[in-house]
């Protein structure tokens, strides 16, 4: 294939460059200019490699288009199919990424399993050899007499064969391994990872297969360079795991075809990645009696609602600048939950050092946990425990005021069902009929759960 003609385009001003350079002419930014091809066509079809989009159409009203629903292929994994919306949709882009090892080839091969029974499938490995892959089968114990696989890094050669063979669905592992002819640059880098990806996207939208890219996050935590492939993509699944543990959960951070922020949690056996439906009882600790610096609170991860232990220690500090450490969850909001328990309840914990660790590696990213933060910072300083079975959540506002959460009745139904019969949570969140087996206590202000915890 004759080489195609390449500029250097800014990621930040979109102003282009014949050749490299450290610094963009046009915006003055540093290493922002990446390899991209020149496509022989007009500057709309040149735009349209990247959007993922197919040719231009007439104008329509929106009713003269035929919404069916989408079918979906499910992938036999109840757990992956929640965080698709359902399952696979033909013509569509997911993007899987996460860290070197986490489970994502295991995943996508046992999903694959139960595919290839109802649809054509193809597996290109560009990381690892056909030898490999099959080893991982047959500890899978999956089925390979279905799963045609196709070790190549050769873009051209791989949508060739995508061509020919017209699978229902295609597994890319992993796209920074994959090469286009037309570029240059070496495989991985942020020129190639996004000229393969959007002709890969190109070719599904076009009545290709279902594509799944494997793609491994950097150190710095985003895809192949600072989240490239996110707007090609229809779904971007977040792989998460704490190395230490065996629980994976797949996040949904963006999807055209269902919720965001879904999670499906897996654990890691020596079988293969297994279902976890009830994922709540993992991020509980069961230490039996409680301990002080431990308080549960329910949070909502997309449509689910978790119940997850959080475990603080305060211990005094025995340096100038105290301590301020956390796990899974935001340090900055772990500092403005100090500024408020200091002025609004009275309690300093300047000469504390102080941890905070959300049970099981698991991530926690909203605000409805800042009032249990809060209780079992306190709970560990007084060296007194929380009273046994009960849940915590709300948000605190620098104002001392605590917020109600989204969908308070469903994380009380989680409390309940899990067996905790009681919950500190915002007056806001209770409603009038309650939910059956927990008691609800009713808090307006941060000092007031204090001072209730100081009661109890
Ligand atoms: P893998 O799917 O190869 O990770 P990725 O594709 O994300 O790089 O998973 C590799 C890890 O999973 C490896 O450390 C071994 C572990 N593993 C198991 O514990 N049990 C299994 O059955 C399999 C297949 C892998
Ligand atoms: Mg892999």
């Amino acid at each position: 294939m004759a080489k195609a003609k390449t500029l250097h385009a800014c990621t930040e001003c979109g102003g282009t460059s014949p050749k490299w350079q450290g610094q963009c002419p046009h915006c003055s930014v540093w290493n922002t200019l990446v390899e991209t091809v020149v496509s022989s066509g007009s500057a709309a079809a040149a735009e349209n490699r990247f959007a993922g989009l197919t040719a231009a159409r007439a104008v329509i009203t929106l009713d003269q288009v035929s919404a069916e629903d989408i079918a979906r292929i499910p992938s036999g994994l109840p757990e992956f199919d929640r965080v698709l919306g359902g399952g696979f949709v033909p013509g569509s882009v997911v993007l899987l990424g996460g860290d070197p090892g986490i489970g994502k080839s295991t995943l996508l091969l046992q999903a694959l399993q139960s595919v290839s029974a109802v649809s054509d499938v193809l597996y290109v490995t560009g990381e690892e050899s056909p030898e490999q892959v099959a080893a991982r089968a047959r500890r899978l114990r999956v089925d390979g007499r279905r799963i045609p696989l196709l070790a190549e890094i050769s873009l051209e050669k791989i949508i060739d064969t995508l061509r020919t063979n017209k699978p229902t669905i295609a597994i890319i592992d992993s796209i920074q391994t994959l090469y286009s002819e037309a570029l240059s640059a070496a495989p991985g880098s942020v020129s190639q990872v996004r000229e393969c990806a959007a002709q890969l996207t190109r070719m599904a939208k076009a009545g290709g297969p279902a594509i799944v890219l494997v793609g491994h996050v950097t150190k710095e935590g985003a895809i192949a360079g600072p989240r490239v492939l996110e707007h090609i993509v229809d779904t971007v699944l977040y792989f998460e795991g704490d190395s230490g543990s065996s629980f994976r959960l797949v996040r949904a951070i963006k999807n055209r075809f269902g919720a965001v922020n879904e999670i499906g949690v897996f654990a890691m056996t020596e079988s293969g990645l297994r279902e976890v439906s009830n994922p709540s009882a993992l991020f509980l600790s069961h230490t039996g009696d409680p301990v002080p610096g431990s308080c549960v609170t329910v949070t909502q991860e997309g449509t689910r609602p978790l119940a997850v232990e959080i475990q603080a220690l305060l211990d005094e500090a025995h340096a100038p600048n105290p301590k301020r450490l956390t796990v899974g969850l935001e340090t900055n909001r772990l500092a403005m939950l100090l500024a408020v328990l200091h002025r609004h309840a009275g309690v300093a914990c300047f000469d504390q050092d102080v941890f905070v660790n959300a049970v099981a590696g698991v991530k926690i990213a909203e605000p409805a946990a800042d009032l249990a933060v809060l209780l079992a910072m306190v709970s560990s300083l007084r060296g007194k425990p929380l009273p046994a079975k009960m849940v915590v959540f709300g948000e605190v506002g620098l104002a001392g005021e605590v917020r109600p959460v989204q969908r308070g009745q469903e994380r009380l139904r989680e409390a309940a069902k899990l067996g905790f019969t009681r919950a500190l949570v915002p007056r806001a969140n209770i409603t009038r009929q309650g939910v059956e087996g927990i008691e609800v206590i009713a808090i307006d202000r941060v000092e007031q759960a204090v001072q209730w915890l100081r009661e109890h």
